[in-house]
């Protein structure tokens, strides 16, 4: 596997056109408005969350008020965003949050939570503890394969792809400051390296993009066939 190129031109890109979205601040933040906007993202897109996340803010404003509240409450202000199995999590997690006297700090600390996996365990970890880690969602899975050229199909790519992702924490600019790096990527995948019609004449990486260079950045990530 080839080096990641460098992660300067993608900050510098993030600088300039980093997303206004409801749970951005600036270099870490409230993990648990970090951890709600993650799990609202699971599933549902940037636009369907905004106001939702919004409200749902308003009615439970600290993980102790949705520790406090009832089940019925926390499922009434979930309806409509459907996996309903999210916020039973959400609330389990905010009760284990509440017991233990704040969040915990670090990624294995966050991954011991009840229903927070390895993504949202490294979301929380990068963006609201500036931990250096890469989480991987489809977004960062798209970016990575088509930069290295990762041609090896879906699922079994993503064996070489976090490795590879991980790699960029090795780095000094993105060690310094790795809430916005994952940010970046994510807006990278969702603005730029899109599944079509990825618009490479503005990517920050155009000229260290390896599917880029070979012609075949709209194929990747590969899926194995059914
Ligand atoms: N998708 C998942 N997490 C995100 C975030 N923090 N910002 C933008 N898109 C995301």
């Amino acid at each position: 596997m080839p080096d990641p190129p460098s992660a300067i031109p993608l900050l510098a890109w993030y600088d300039r056109h980093r997303r206004t979205l409801p749970w951005r601040g600036s270099g870490g933040g409230d993990p648990y408005r970090i951890w709600l906007s993650e799990v609202m993202l699971q599933q549902t897109t940037v636009a369907a969350v905004g106001p939702r996340y919004g409200r749902f803010l308003a009615r439970f404003p600290d993980v102790a008020a949705l520790a406090a509240a009832p089940w019925e409450d926390v499922a009434a202000e979930w309806a409509g965003l459907g996996y309903y199995a999210r916020a039973r999590n959400l609330h389990a997690a905010a009760r284990a949050v509440a017991a233990r006297g704040g969040f915990p700090d670090t990624e294995a600390g966050l991954r011991e939570l009840p229903g927070i996996g390895a993504y949202t365990a490294a979301a929380v970890a990068a963006i609201a503890f500036n931990r250096p880690t890469v989480p991987v969602d489809g977004n960062v899975e798209r970016v990575v394969a088509r930069l290295l050229s990762i041609r090896t199909p879906l699922p079994a790519a993503r064996r070489i792809i976090a490795p590879a992702a991980a790699r960029f924490m090795e780095q000094e600019a993105p060690r310094a400051r790795p809430g916005d790096f994952v940010q970046a990527l994510f807006d990278l995948g969702a603005t730029i390296c899109t599944p079509r019609r990825p618009a490479c004449a503005l990517c920050p990486w155009r000229g260290d993009c390896a599917a880029q260079r070979e012609g075949i950045q709209e194929t990747l990530p590969a899926k194995s066939p059914k």
